[in-house]
């Protein structure tokens, strides 16, 4: 289940141009399953119309703390105790500094300095002028604000909406999205350094060709996203796919078995725990030509000849650091038949705790699957679901196992 389902957010605007984009803010929100209650400040609707968050939201947007159809009077108060978190977004510049100062003359500041501190977070996605994002004054108010208990989410870098570029513009709707999923999940791998391959590899047989497969990498990065969401400090060496890299993710992009084993040496020493969700080839040309083999026009095709690549899991399992329970290893299969007879013989070969199975063919860039988690208790099904959410339940269930195992 999305960590933001049921969860009633207060979005609140502040003015700045980066308001367009809050609307595609309050759809994702509303598609997440959170409800959104938008509060405008006067600023704020300089750039957007509160129809468009009414339409977008289905709640009336509240604008004015005078606003008198709050029967009580009181929309301070009521918007603040309903709320499971306060997110500003767009914060600018100047209501970073009314924060700062506890000012309360207008309904947005107002509920921020109303609202039970212990229990509803404040979030803030700052939005500005790279000049402005940068003034001393910005940078002490936002550490006077994040003392005071609110998040600040980060800003982005690139050309901004005056012509710009740097550090300021707001983030991006689903990178706010992921930020917020993150902040509302348990964090149940809380201090573990989880390590992740993914996607396919590549294995050249000259400068223009070479061998791979379907595999998409989706079902790795949503293990990678879900991982960092329930605390963990994450590192993905990545196949050549073309997916965004999860927000709070480390990536290193790989091409050949060799070289993601090569990756997976280097940072495995440091993990606690180890997931290969990446379709490593088999096998490799034995020699690769330096130039494109060329048509010779007779007919003649070439002759190819393999060598095996090492297999990175087995090598990282039967280290003495994974023998010894201080890394987790978690295996993949990606079979076409006979599953659960596949990864129980597939667990043992690899000398893992955990294998998860699924069919290739079924899943290759798909973006859902159905997962056969087998352990040495047996074997527990995941069934059919997105991979997001499946990245999710792998994380719970390796949590759980992880824990039986101190
Ligand atoms: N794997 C690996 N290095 C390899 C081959 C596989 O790390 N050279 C890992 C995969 O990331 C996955 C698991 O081993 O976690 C099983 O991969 P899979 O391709 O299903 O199995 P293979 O070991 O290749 O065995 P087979 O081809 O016989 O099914």
């Amino acid at each position: 289940m999305n960590p933001l389902s049921g969860k009633h957010i207060v979005l609140g605007l502040s003015g700045g141009i980066a308001c367009y984009k809050a609307a595609e803010l309050a759809r994702l929100l509303v598609k997440a399953g959170a409800t959104v209650q938008a509060v405008m400040t006067e600023a704020a609707g300089q750039f957007i119309t509160a129809v468009t968050l009414q339409a977008l939201t289905g709640r009336a947007v509240v604008a004015s703390q005078w606003d008198l159809r709050e029967p009580n009077a009181m929309a301070h108060i009521n918007l603040s105790r309903e709320a499971d978190a306060i997110l500003i977004a767009p914060c600018s510049a100047d209501f970073i500094a009314r924060l700062a100062q506890g000012r309360s003359d207008e309904l947005l500041s107002l509920l921020c300095v109303a609202r039970p501190i212990e229990r509803v977070p404040l979030l803030l996605a700052p939005a500005m002028n790279r000049e402005m994002w940068a003034h001393p004054a910005t940078q002490r108010n936002l550490m006077q604000v994040a003392a005071d208990g609110a998040v600040s989410l980060g800003v982005g870098c690139g050309e901004q909406a005056c012509g710009e570029t740097g550090d300021g513009r707001m983030l991006e709707p689903a990178e706010i999205i992921e930020e917020l999923e993150a902040f509302f999940t348990p964090k149940r791998l809380a201090g573990e350094r989880v390590l992740i391959t993914a996607g396919p590899t590549f294995e050249a047989i000259d400068p223009v060709r070479g061998i791979t497969n379907h595999s998409s990498g989706k079902m790795g990065f949503a293990i990678a996203r879900a991982a960092r969401e329930a605390g963990a400090q994450v590192t993905l060496i990545a196949g050549p796919v073309h997916l965004p890299t999860p927000r709070g993710v480390a990536r290193v992009d790989v091409h050949s078995a060799r070289n993601m084993f090569e990756a997976v040496e280097q940072h495995a020493p440091t993990a606690t725990v180890f997931i290969a969700t990446a379709a490593v080839a088999d096998w490799r040309p034995a020699a690769v030509a330096l130039h494109k083999i060329k048509k010779d026009g007779s007919g003649a095709v070439p002759q190819l000849s393999f060598v095996e690549n090492p297999d990175i899991l087995a090598h990282v399992a039967a280290s003495p650091r994974a023998r010894h329970g201080q890394l987790y290893c978690v295996g993949f299969a990606a079979e076409s038949e006979d599953l659960l007879a596949n990864a129980s013989a597939k667990r043992k070969r690899k000398g893992v705790p955990l294998l998860v199975g699924n069919i290739g063919p079924a899943t290759f860039g798909q973006d859902d699957n159905a997962l056969l988690l087998v352990d040495e208790t047996g074997a527990q099904e995941l069934p059919r679901a997105s991979k997001r959410e499946l990245g999710r339940a792998l994380v719970q269930q390796m949590a759980e196992r992880m824990r039986g195992r101190q």
